[in-house]
């Protein structure tokens, strides 16, 4: 008797190596699904943290990557068999997006975007779930609904955006596509130019801290496995296609309360050098998140004390392993691989 034709089921994660590609790759494995990964490790920051970040996946028999830029690569080959699409590559970063920074976050969000999305549509993927930001809201005074006016404040506000007209426009040509705001992700494998891993670093003994401004600034820091939680979730939701939905804690907590929160568990107060409020930097992100716990449940879960224990342990774990020799590096090293 022939065998029916297996359900296509294989996810693809792009910017695999990266903070939260990493985090959702082990989520992905740990629930028992094979997947890809793609990452060019771009030099935003150092590759050996990129490769660290994939130690545990590069073991796993249900793990492939492949190292390739998609910003020129041919993305119909690399989607082939897959059903699921998490687009988490992408130039973060508010502040380097301006002057001619601006051009990579062009090339990385909205050109790699567009591309990916053609393919998507020319595959059949059933569905792309795109990372947005709270960065294309721009000023607000309160919790922000997904329907509030957008005027980002930042270039990198404006790409991101971008993806979201992106979004829509291949939407009509009929590709299921659910952009996610993402609120600063805070948690292990945090980016080293993100506010909570300088501070970590400050006061287990590296640089002082960089506050700019008087720290009164306020955001919906989300901890990275809540977020996790919330793009699986939305990959098998039925109703959510077309739908802008914001990921992020219902709390804004100001950006000062955390240094002394990051001071009582490192044991030792965080150093701090001040500097200038920069240009783009919102006095205040806070997520409304009533639409996607209506629609699949999810609120987030984890306590900023509780997720920010949890990063300064990575911190220190990965502090006495500085040296580079991570298995699988080679791998990461030699282009496009396959495990
Ligand atoms: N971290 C946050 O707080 C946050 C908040 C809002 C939105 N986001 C968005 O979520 C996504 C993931 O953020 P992150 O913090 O994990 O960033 P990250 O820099 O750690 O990960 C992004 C990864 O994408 C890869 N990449 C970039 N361009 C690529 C290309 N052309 N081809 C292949 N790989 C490429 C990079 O090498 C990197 O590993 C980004 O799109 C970011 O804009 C993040």
């Amino acid at each position: 008797m022939m065998q029916p034709k297996p359900d296509r089921v294989t996810y693809l994660v792009t910017g695999c190596a990266g903070f939260i590609g990493s985090t959702l790759i082990d989520r992905l494995l740990a629930n028992g699904h094979p997947v890809v990964g793609v990452d060019c490790l771009t030099p935003t920051y150092q590759a050996m943290i990129k490769e660290r970040n994939l130690t545990d996946a590069i073991e796993h028999p249900g793990f492939s990557m492949r190292r390739d830029d998609l910003a020129v690569s041919d993305l119909e080959p690399l989607l082939d068999g897959v059903d699921t699409v998490f687009h988490l590559a992408g130039q973060p970063g508010v502040q380097t997006s301006w002057g001619s920074g601006f051009a990579n976050h062009l090339e990385r969000n909205v050109l790699v975007t567009q591309r990916l999305m053609e393919a998507c549509l020319a595959t059949g993927v059933r569905r792309l779930v795109l990372a947005s930001s709270s960065s294309v809201y721009g000023a607000v005074d309160g919790a922000t609904m997904e329907d509030a006016p957008l005027r980002p404040l930042s270039p990198y506000g404006l790409s991101k955006l971008s993806t979201e007209h992106l979004a829509s426009l291949y939407g009509v040509r009929g590709l299921d596509v659910v952009p996610l705001r993402f609120f600063t992700v805070y948690g292990p494998r945090q980016r080293p130019d993100m506010a909570f891993h300088r501070m970590v670093e400050a006061a287990l003994g590296g640089p002082a801290f960089p506050l700019r401004g008087d720290g009164s600034q306020r955001r919906s820091f989300t901890f990275v496995d809540d977020v996790v939680d919330a793009v699986v979730r939305v990959a098998v939701a039925p109703g959510v296609s077309g739908m802008v939905l914001n990921v992020g804690s219902s709390t804004a907590t100001p950006l000062i309360d955390v240094l002394d929160l990051v001071g009582r568990l490192v044991g030792r107060p965080v150093p701090v050098e001040y500097h200038e409020r920069p240009p783009g930097d919102p006095d205040l992100t806070h997520a409304c998140v009533d639409r996607l716990r209506d629609m699949i449940g999810w609120v987030p879960t984890t306590g900023l004390e509780d997720g920010l224990a949890e990063q300064v342990a990575h911190h220190r774990a990965t502090r006495s392993l500085r040296a580079p020799g991570a298995p699988g590096r080679d791998l990461l090293l030699s282009g496009s691989v396959t495990t």
